[in-house]
């Protein structure tokens, strides 16, 4: 797994992108600037054409952790082992991609948003999720109450969460990192504001870890 230990993983990569790139260009700039800024773990979003390229690109970067998002396919899965990827992250989960996720040799992180799906999960030998959409289905109350009966399952929440709550999820035993879209505003991606996004990276971070 990418994720070695939930305090390791806390202390150093507590909040992930959800980016969705249109620009290849964009790539390299945008990665310097999260990780200048102290984000190192990068979601890349299959929903644009230029994806694939986007992770390349970013792979380049010095001290990147690039993975894929939106992956829905076992197909998607070979194709991103075959580039390198880091990671790779589906919005839910499915018998093929369950099955397929544990035979490729790298990691992936299915998502789900009950309990019956996490034990599902559970029975391919998934012990690390991500639970989407994270406000929607329960937020930090449900997966509280998940670690009742599965205390050593590890949640990685995106969908809906914001500046103002994603530390409410980050103080909970069970969450290794949350992810989002609002870490790289739209506004600023646009404006190729890469000081921006990189000082906002920063207080991101800060806040996380204070
Ligand atoms: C995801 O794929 O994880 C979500 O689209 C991110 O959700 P958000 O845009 O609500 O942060």
């Amino acid at each position: 797994s990418y994720i070695p230990n939930i305090e390791v993983m806390k202390a150093a990569y507590p909040v992930m992108p959800v980016l969705a790139i249109e620009n290849v260009e964009d790539a390299i700039p945008l990665a310097k600037a999260l990780v200048a800024g102290g984000i190192k773990v990068l979601e890349v979003t299959l929903r644009t054409e230029a994806a694939m390229e986007v992770i390349k690109a970013m792979k380049t970067v010095e001290g990147a952790i690039v993975g894929a998002g939106t992956v829905s396919t076992t197909q998607q899965l070979d194709e991103l082992q075959a580039i390198g990827c880091d990671f790779a992250i589906s919005p839910g989960a499915t018998d093929a991609l369950l099955k397929h996720g544990k035979k490729i040799d790298m990691p992936y992180l299915p998502a789900v948003s009950t309990v019956s799906e996490v034990m599902k999960a559970a029975e391919y030998g998934y012990n690390e999720f991500k639970l989407f959409p994270a406000s929607i289905v329960g937020g930090a109350g449900l997966l509280k109450a998940i670690s009742g009966p599965f205390p050593a399952f590890r949640f990685c929440p995106t969908g809906g969460i914001s500046s103002a709550d994603y530390t409410d999820y980050l103080a909970l035993n069970n969450v290794e990192c949350v992810g989002g879209s609002w870490i790289v505003p739209a506004d600023a991606l646009k404006a190729k504001d890469w000081a921006k996004i990189e000082q906002l990276a920063r207080e991101a971070v800060a806040k996380a870890k204070a």
